[in-house]
């Protein structure tokens, strides 16, 4: 008699396990979608070398290029995607961020948005 009950939840464990990971899958899928964008700062830096021919690491505004650091990072994504859509005007502006894939805005939005804005050279 106990042979025949000992089975069952040795054989329901490993299954059970695996209906918890199929299930955890999505969940945790759908969890990252929503708390996007988060960006890899690191690999911001690495991608910011174009824009800071341009734009100030410190902050500061420079002949016509505005300064690009310490803004939320959602804000910073919406602006990068408004450029890409030519929703924005800005040939230049344009031009770079249709190069970027949506990784890599929320990298330089990670990376920019960790920046101190310099409060000498704030204007
Ligand atoms: C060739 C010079 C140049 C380069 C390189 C450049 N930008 Fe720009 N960027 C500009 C100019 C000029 C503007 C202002 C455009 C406008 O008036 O809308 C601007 C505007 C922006 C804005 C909006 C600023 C605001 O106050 O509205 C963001 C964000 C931005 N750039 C991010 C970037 C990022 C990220 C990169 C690198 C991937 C980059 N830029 C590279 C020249 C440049």
């Amino acid at each position: 008699m106990k042979a025949l009950v000992r089975p069952i939840p040795g054989r329901a464990s490993p299954s059970l396990a695996l209906a918890l990971l199929i299930l955890a899958a999505p969940v945790q899928a759908s969890s990252d979608a929503k708390n996007a964008p988060k960006g890899d700062a690191a690999f911001g830096e690495y991608l910011s070398g174009t824009c800071v021919t341009c734009h100030q690491v410190s902050g500061k505004a420079t002949g016509g290029i505005p300064p690009i650091v310490a803004w939320p990072e959602d804000q910073f994504i919406a602006v990068m995607n408004a450029y890409r859509s030519k929703d924005r005007e800005n040939q230049v502006m344009r031009t770079i961020a249709a190069a970027l894939n949506d990784e890599e805005i929320a990298a330089l939005a990670a990376y920019f948005g960790g920046l101190i804005l310099q409060p000498d050279t704030k204007k």
